[in-house]
């Protein structure tokens, strides 16, 4: 057992739940903090069955200072902090953007506030591929142009790397690395924890699954008239515990003072680019059941196409994504299945 204890805010959520039980089988000991408007504190029973240990738990809201130094004075051994905790669905961004900017930015100001007074070395913020806006030219790289932001979610990412570059320019004490994501997706292959979002789900694997169920009628696919092979959208799909572990091994680095400068910025992708319509029939062949599905018109602010060149992660962290679509839509749908054996959807 390691003795850094890593906080993880938003660890409750879905890619932040993957990542504790990472960090749990690497040795860490974890607190989690979260508020739970978006996950459910269950989740932590599954982290418990899948790693035999139940990491720390406070419920809270990280937007309250006073509730972030009550924590950092009850666990005065924090040395890493992962930052999950963020509102992050694109389209309710537009609608309510001082939700977001309130909750995403605070959380992130209050974290870097009390970061040096508590000796905590470093921090691993969630970015996203969202601030490459619509890429010029893919596979993005980690210098690749980043565009005005299309939603105050997508900008949420852009400042919040803009003040953690001028936080530690200015002389903080502490390190970050930096994970933009591409689209995380599939569950942990025990069946014990994965994507649960509340109400009609905004994503595409989640909503496909539902759709394969039965839970719903039919997957809208949006906008068969793009400049793509076959119409529609392209993402880079990456298993979300193959994310997981790139979290692992960011923390170690900053804890062993293996980084290279103070800020460091990795593109977490697979490199493949693969359309919704070619995902849909990845999914078909890789579990037999068909998904119900119609094309309709384009969602607003989405992007035509956009996948990583993961070059970097690979050589300087030595992280690859390595479980295939198949695989990892596979574990998606397990994990929709225990959700209907449970009797929760
Ligand atoms: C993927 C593709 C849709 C739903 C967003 C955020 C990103 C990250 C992941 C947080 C698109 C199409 C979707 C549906 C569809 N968020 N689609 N029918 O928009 O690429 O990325 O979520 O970390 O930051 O921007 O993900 O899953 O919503 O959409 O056709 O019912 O699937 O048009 O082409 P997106 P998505």
């Amino acid at each position: 057992m390691k003795t850094e204890r890593i906080l993880v805010t938003g660890g409750t959520g879905y890619i932040g739940s993957h990542t504790v039980v990472e960090l749990q089988q690497a040795g860490y000991r974890v607190v989690i903090i979260d508020d739970l408007s978006n996950s459910s504190a269950d989740v932590i029973d599954g982290i418990e069955r899948i790693t035999g240990s139940r990491p720390d738990f406070v419920e809270g809201d990280c937007t309250d200072i006073d509730t972030l130094k009550r924590l950092f004075a009850d666990y005065p051994d924090i040395k890493g902090i992962i930052n999950f905790a963020a509102s992050k669905a694109v389209g309710e961004s537009m609608q309510r953007p001082i939700l977001y900017y309130r909750n995403n930015l605070n959380t992130l100001l209050n974290l870097l506030d009390l970061m040096g007074p508590n000796g905590v070395k470093g921090i691993v913020f969630s970015s996203s591929c969202t601030v490459y806006g619509e890429p010029d030219v893919n596979p993005v790289t980690e210098k690749s142009p980043i565009k005005k932001a299309t939603s105050p979610y997508g900008n949420t990412k852009q400042i919040s790397e803009e003040i953690i570059t001028d936080v530690i320019n200015a002389g903080a004490p502490f390190k970050s690395v930096i994970l933009r994501y591409f689209n995380p997706v599939g569950a942990h292959p025990s069946a014990e924890i994965g994507e649960l979002p509340n109400g009609v789900p905004q994503n595409l694997v989640p909503y496909l699954t539902q759709t394969a169920m039965g839970i719903r009628k039919e997957l809208s696919v949006f906008g068969n008239d793009y400049h793509t092979p076959d119409g529609s959208c392209i993402r880079d799909y990456i298993n979300v515990v193959d994310l997981a572990k790139a979290h692992v091994i960011a923390v170690e680095r900053m804890l062993t003072d293996k980084t290279e400068a103070p800020i460091e910025i990795f593109n977490l992708g697979t490199g493949h680019g693969v359309s919704v319509l070619e995902l849909i029939d990845t999914f078909t062949k890789a579990t037999g059941v068909e998904v119900p599905h119609k094309i309709v018109g384009r969602r607003a602010g989405d992007i035509e196409k956009v996948w990583a060149d993961p070059t970097y992660a690979n050589e300087v962290l030595g992280w690859k994504a390595e479980t295939s679509l198949a695989d990892t839509l596979r574990s998606a749908w397990d994990w929709q299945c225990r959700l209907r054996d449970r009797g929760i959807m």
